[in-house]
């Protein structure tokens, strides 16, 4: 994959520490430029931490893409999607994976390794990373998410506040 230029961070929870390691060392293998941010060595074990953790470094620009594993990719994907500007989706089939960044430009995706396979996820990840945002017929319903998604975060807290 010498054309991906990403970077990229992976992380998981417990329930999917082994398909952590076998993405990781996959991609690494492949020349992308991984980073493993192992959140659960510093003390935190619950997906909600691990997967804001990773989405608020996206925010930032730290990385530009995410990998989020958990035991279904449920709990990661609603997590991540709780920081403004973070897209998520979860994948379990090369078509979705494709289609999170060529349909949706979402920069992050999960996986449940409780359902998915080893050797399905390494093709799911290959997919995705490979796959960019086609613009076209999907920018329009692109931006319209990214309207709703200010109004969300920022219209409905001045509206409590000024009850
Ligand atoms: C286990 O904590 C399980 O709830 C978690 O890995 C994930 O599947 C949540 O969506």
């Amino acid at each position: 994959m010498e054309h991906v230029n990403y970077k990229v961070a992976i992380d998981c929870d417990p329930a999917a520490t082994d398909l952590k390691q076998v993405i990781f060392e996959h991609l690494k293998e492949k020349g992308v430029h991984i980073t493993d941010l192992n959140y659960m060595g510093e003390g935190f074990y619950l997906y909600p931490d691990i997967g804001y953790h990773l989405a608020k470094k996206i925010k930032d620009r730290e990385f530009d893409r995410g990998i989020l594993l958990c035991g279904t990719g449920l709990g990661m994907a609603i997590v991540a999607n709780k920081v403004e500007g973070v897209y998520a989706g979860v994948c379990h089939d090369v078509y979705s994976a494709e289609r999170l960044c060529k349909s949706n430009n979402a920069q992050v995706i999960t996986l449940g390794a409780r359902v998915v396979g080893p050797e399905l996820a390494k093709k799911i990840v290959d997919a995705w990373l490979l796959s960019e945002f086609e613009g076209k017929g999907s920018l329009p319903k692109v931006n319209r998410m990214h309207e709703l998604e200010h109004e969300s975060f920022h219209t409905e807290e001045q509206t409590c506040e000024s009850i």
